[in-house]
């Protein structure tokens, strides 16, 4: 499918590979809708991108509905594209030092990752229903982010892992779901980038975690991200699977 001439909403896309993904999008001539919890930094990218800002929570299935009717009624293009990148990676042991239960870390990890990812796409695909295809017979395709701990989760990721194997486990079944719609739905895997979100660890942890990355040797760049985004939505036979982008990287277990 092509990119220019297309609305895309993309979700976390104020930050990381969210914002590199938005960067992407607007310089291939998608009109792009930012959702971000973050309306502050949202404001700003779109104002450089030319884009617009939403402030939302993913995982509040009411308010994404909302913004997604929103983002479309106020867009002069069809809604084709849909890329989640909200999330956020708490962690903790099953049960903390203090003999907590990190019950309310897993609920809600799963809530912004998994919930939140699969609210946008399903009011997302909502919206492309009531579209015609486009010229090369497509209807739209929903890119949502997991992530290679869904296969390799560490220590700590017991939530983490959770809502990306959800993310990973839906590729296959939404895309047979919404085949007859025209609609193609694939998730990016990635390893280790280069983010804020990585950036918050510390220096030793992201030193072992590139020891870990055969090759290239170094954390992924975010546009390495985006430039997968948008292999997936020029490629119309891609579809239905779970792509690993990490270097050839194994995560250990700590
Ligand atoms: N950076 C990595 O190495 C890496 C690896 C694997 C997977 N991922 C996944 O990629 C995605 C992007 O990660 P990143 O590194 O760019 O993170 P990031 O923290 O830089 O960006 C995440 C963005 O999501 C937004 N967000 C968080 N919760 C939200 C919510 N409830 N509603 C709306 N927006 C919300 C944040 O405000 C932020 O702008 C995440 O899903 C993450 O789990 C990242």
């Amino acid at each position: 499918m092509e990119i220019s001439g297309q609305l895309a909403i993309v979700t976390g896309g104020s930050s990381g590979l969210g914002a590199a993904t938005a960067e992407a999008l607007a310089a291939r001539g998608a009109e792009v809708a930012i959702f971000d919890f973050d309306g502050a930094r949202a404001a700003g990218m779109a104002e450089r991108l030319g884009a617009r800002a939403y402030t939302v929570d993913v995982g509040d299935a009411e308010a994404t509905g909302k913004t997604v009717a929103q983002a479309v009624a106020e867009a002069s293009r069809p809604l084709r594209i849909v890329v989640n990148c909200a999330g956020i990676a708490d962690a903790a042991r099953v049960v903390g030092r203090d003999g907590v239960p990190s019950v309310a870390l897993f609920e809600r990890v799963i809530r912004v990752n998994l919930i939140g990812s699969f609210n946008v796409m399903a009011h997302g695909v909502a919206a492309m229903l009531a579209q015609d295809t486009d010229a090369g017979g497509e209807r739209g395709v929903v890119i949502n982010t997991s992530s290679a701990a869904w296969q390799d989760g560490q220590v700590g990721q017991a939530a983490y892992a959770a809502s990306k194997g959800g993310v990973a486990a839906l590729s296959l079944p939404v895309a047979r779901d919404l085949a007859r719609h025209a609609i193609r739905c694939v998730a990016i895997a990635p390893g280790l980038f280069e983010t804020p979100m990585m950036a918050a660890l510390p220096a030793e942890v992201t030193q072992a975690i590139t020891a870990n990355i055969p090759h290239p040797a170094r954390l992924g760049k975010p546009a390495e991200f985006a430039l997968m985004v948008a292999q997936i939505i020029e490629n119309p036979y891609l579809n239905g699977t779970t792509i690993r982008l990490d270097g050839a990287a194994r995560l250990p277990p700590k």
